[in-house]
């Protein structure tokens, strides 16, 4: 067995060799060059031949990887193989949408066979290990990071994740072309104070409990190999060295047996959270508190031996950290082969692939969201009236790639005019203006700078001459994703101006909002007719928006984030508790309500139109089980067209021990119905969506009244009620 075969190899390890497992490095020299001199290169050099290392990120394609490889196997005593780690987050070399506009699918299986394509193309190039899915759940748009999670549900943030972990790591994770998955940040990440990066994290027990928690939950219940811990501090507690989190909920209560990695330096900055004293302190706090594997802050090889020694440390808590590695090995399969996952014919050949294009236009389709479509303006002809297409984006090959894209090659996206270009060889567009949202660069700053206003006045010119106009406005790819925090969810640069002098000349505008978080667009909310959420959709990116465009494909994309009327209301979530003063009952101003803007989202979680017309009726409740209260509905295509609906469920506690929120996501099928077709959808709840945490992190399911809702957004619905 895996386990007999871990104590065995164990039981051989010294102590050094123990810690070594516990190391991870990023490995950013000529890997196949000759053998680094000095610095810092040679010392990891040296230390994978020793057997000081576990694993190392950033190294990937079958020659690095081989090389490496062959380092830690032929020249250390034991030759334990390395894990390769890699943000494998939306594909590798074929890029899927940034995983915010996936969720906005709500198409599990797209968003498993994504993830799947992912870890197939990440291991033809020599991966096993993808830090992904990012489960965190947040509220606040401001937040970069937005982007790279399920947004702000923790329902469909479940099913996501579990999708995510399937698709990456398949049913046996020895096979060549799947990989292990990281559930991250455990935990709190996306709670950061005013969405600023890396901030403070307070959280209660309910919301902790109820809203982070869970997608963690899911993915250590599908069998998740390993979780990496945050650079945040959790109610006083930096996570990396958090004992209650990793040891007493995860590894304890969860049950979880895969490893715990550290995030890039996490243990080394909880000196500056004012954690630890040094470099030392913290490599004690790290492992007491359950962080295996340590990212970068070199502090397991250099002071877990002397802690050992001096009985700071006890040695059993190395054997677990290092048991735990050594099983993710195993499963693997790279005890029996360590180069399984570098092999030059899978790496030709499926690096790519057009099955993996394929399904990346799939996903791609799916993700749109439709907003605005007054008057039909959507979908345009494809053979009548003139079209003009404006925005710096509309021709950006790079874009639409997004962030967090590791394995992509920059400007490989099929862009917005390419693809039309197919569409109208007949009737040619015209195109227009330059007007830059920014430079881009994973690491550096955005500086957004613009101050000519030129291709304004060139874009009005062009505007008046058709008679549509597309306008591709909202962020480039890198202004969302790990450090770009935004204090402004309005359009970037001079968009604004643009879109405003353009809606003088033309109303009749279709605009596609490239952008990896939610935005803040109140008057193009007015003023615009048609407005298509196109997010950063990768690869196929161009040839998505335009089968939408022209109506080849009917948008059945519904919002996994609240989009706000303005920024101040952040953060925004449409499953709130209910304040005391919910309604203007007494005529006078105290009441829970902002004195210059409305309190809701400008378009809420769940939202979004299609072509077709959906209707809902008959809603049909039975409680008579009640460890299984079905609900049920009939959902008509009472329109013209083929399309899919989003049918959710939601629930209201109206009394509980706790105050429960207004409404929470319980369920959802998405369903394809043809013009004057219908169907019955039927959802069941039982314990585990009636529950909840309480103040002491206590389960409970209690007796009393609920309502429920649903609908086609967690605005509207059907509404009834049982009680059980
Ligand atoms: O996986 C990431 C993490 O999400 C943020 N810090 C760096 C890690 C490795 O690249």
């Amino acid at each position: 067995s895996t386990e007999s075969r871990v104590e065995a190899l164990l039981a051989k390890m010294t102590l050094t060799e123990k810690i070594g497992q516990m190391n991870q490095y990023n490995g950013f020299w000529d890997v196949t060059g000759p053998a680094p001199s000095e610095g810092d290169a040679k010392n990891k050099h040296d230390h994978i031949r020793t057997g000081l290392v576990g694993s190392v990120l950033n190294v990937s394609g079958v020659e690095d990887v081989r090389a490496l490889q062959k380092l830690a196997v032929e020249g250390s005593r034991l030759g334990i193989p390395l894990l390769f780690g890699l943000d494998v987050i939306h594909g590798h070399r074929t890029v899927f949408p940034i995983p915010l506009a996936e969720a906005a699918s709500w198409d599990l299986d797209a968003i498993e066979l994504s993830a799947r394509l992912s870890a197939v193309e990440a291991s033809a190039r020599g991966i096993n290990w993808t830090f992904a899915p990012m489960v965190d759940i947040s509220r606040d748009a401001r937040w970069g990071r937005v982007m790279e999670g399920a947004g702000e549900d923790t329902y469909l943030a479940q099913k996501v994740a579990v999708a995510r972990v399937r698709g990456f790591q398949g049913d046996d994770l020895s096979r060549a072309d799947t990989i292990a998955a990281t559930a991250k940040h455990f935990a709190g990440y996306g709670f950061a104070e005013a969405g600023r990066d890396y901030n403070t994290v307070d959280l209660g027990t309910p919301t902790l409990y109820n809203v982070v928690l869970p997608p963690f939950k899911a993915s250590v219940d599908a069998g998740v190999a390993t979780i990496m811990n945050a650079f945040n501090i959790l109610n006083g507690v930096p996570a990396t060295g958090d004992t209650f989190l990793q040891r007493d909920i995860l590894k304890g209560q969860w049950g979880f047996q895969g490893f715990v990695i550290s995030d890039w330096g996490s243990g080394k900055e909880m000196v500056l959270h004012g954690f630890a004293n040094d470099l030392e302190h913290a490599a004690q706090l790290a492992v007491t508190a359950g962080s295996d594997m340590d990212m970068e802050s070199y502090m397991y090889i250099k002071h877990l031996e002397t802690l050992v020694a001096s009985g700071k440390v006890n040695e059993t808590l190395i054997d677990d950290a290092v048991r735990r590695i050594l099983k993710v090995k195993f499963d693997l399969g790279l005890f029996d082969d360590p180069y399984r996952y570098a092999d030059s014919v899978r790496e030709s050949t499926l690096i790519n692939h057009p099955k993996h294009h394929a399904a990346a236009l799939d996903v791609a389709k799916k993700s749109m969201v439709l907003l605005k479509n007054e008057n039909q303006l959507l979908p345009l002809s494809k053979t009548k009236g003139k079209l003009a297409i404006i925005g710096d984006l509309a021709d950006d090959k790079n874009s639409p790639l997004g962030s967090w894209r590791i394995g992509s090659i920059d400007n490989t996206a099929v862009s917005l005019t390419e693809a039309v270009a197919r569409y109208r060889q007949d009737i040619p567009f015209e195109q227009g203006v330059k007007l830059s949202v920014g430079e881009e660069s994973f690491l550096q700053e955005i500086v957004v700078n613009e101050t000519d206003r030129s291709g304004i006045a060139e874009a009005v010119a062009l505007a008046k001459q058709v008679d549509t106009v597309v306008m591709m406005l909202g962020e480039h790819g890198f202004q969302s994703g790990e450090g770009r925090s935004r204090t402004d969810l309005g359009l970037p640069g001079l968009q604004q101006e643009l879109l405003e002098a353009v809606h003088a000349a033309n109303p009749n505008i279709v605009l596609l909002l490239s952008t990896g978080r939610p935005l803040a667009l109140p008057w193009a909310a007015e003023h615009i007719p048609a407005i298509l959420v196109t997010w950063q959709l990768g690869t196929q990116s161009g040839n998505a928006i335009a089968e939408v465009l022209f109506g080849d494909h009917n948008p059945a994309g519904k919002l996994p984030v609240s989009f706000p009327y303005n920024v101040g209301q952040m953060p925004l979530y449409y499953n709130r508790m209910n304040t005391g003063r919910p309604a203007n009952v007494d005529g006078n101003v105290f009441w829970s309500h902002y004195i210059d803007s409305p309190s809701d989202a400008l378009f809420p979680f769940g939202f979004g139109l299609s072509y077709t017309r959906f209707e809902l009726s008959n809603l049909r409740i039975d409680a008579s089980d009640k460890s299984a209260v079905r609900v049920s509905v009939d959902v008509a295509n009472t329109g013209k067209r083929a399309g899919e609906e989003v049918v959710q469920l939601y629930l209201h506690d109206r009394v509980a021990s706790i105050a429960r929120p207004v409404k929470e996501l319980k369920g959802f099928r998405k369903v394809a119905i043809e013009p004057g077709a219908n169907q019955t959808v039927e959802f069941i709840l039982n314990d585990e969506t009636l529950g909840f945490f309480n103040q002491h992190g206590e389960w409970l399911v209690e007796a009393g009244e609920f309502g429920v809702m649903v609908g086609t957004s967690s605005r509207q619905g059907l509404r009834g009620e049982f009680s059980l």
